[in-house]
């Protein structure tokens, strides 16, 4: 069974690495990682860390109110389509709401724009490039 926890900056830099950093020239570690607004999600199954994400208070511009941003999102191959990601970005909106957090956005890889659709995020605007990743979109969700 998979359980959600919170976890530490540091606990999310060997799926960071792992996943979102393969064959990838760019930093794990973000700006805002430590920061006191900042929390960091794991997913684990068995006991065993397999899913990450991070939510930083940082706006965009479009919405009204306070604002956050999911950034490295990631789940082990081995546990894609289990439920893991769905189970982070769940989790995430219940803490979001107790704070009156207006919308949760993120630049989402193209790849990755299903799954964000599947748990109820909508495109803003047209695609873009980001160097050595690829193609992505911004997404949304309004936690209210
Ligand atoms: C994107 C990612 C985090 C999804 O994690 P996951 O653990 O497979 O997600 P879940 O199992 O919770 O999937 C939830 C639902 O979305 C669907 N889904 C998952 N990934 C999808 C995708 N890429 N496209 C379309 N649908 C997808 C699942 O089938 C599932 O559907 P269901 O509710 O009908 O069963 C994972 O594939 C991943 O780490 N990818 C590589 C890194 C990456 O691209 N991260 C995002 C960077 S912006």
């Amino acid at each position: 069974m998979i359980k959600i926890k919170n976890i530490s900056a540091q606990e999310t830099y060997k799926i960071r690495l792992a996943v979102l950093r393969k064959n990838i020239d760019l930093p794990h570690k973000f700006q805002g990682d430590e920061d006191n607004n900042t929390f960091h999600l794991g997913a684990f199954n068995k006991g065993k860390q397999v899913g990450i994400a991070s939510f930083m208070k940082n706006s965009f511009g479009d919405f009204e109110g306070s604002q956050y941003q999911l950034r490295g999102m990631a789940t082990l191959p081995e546990v894609r389509g289990m439920g893991a990601g769905k189970m982070l970005i769940e989790e995430a909106k219940r803490i979001l709401k107790t704070q009156g957090v207006e919308a949760l956005w993120c630049n989402a890889r193209k790849e990755a724009v299903g799954f964000y659709k599947n748990v109820g995020f909508q495109t803003i605007g047209e695609d873009f490039e980001v160097e050595k990743v690829g193609p992505h979109y911004k997404m949304y969700y309004l936690v209210r």
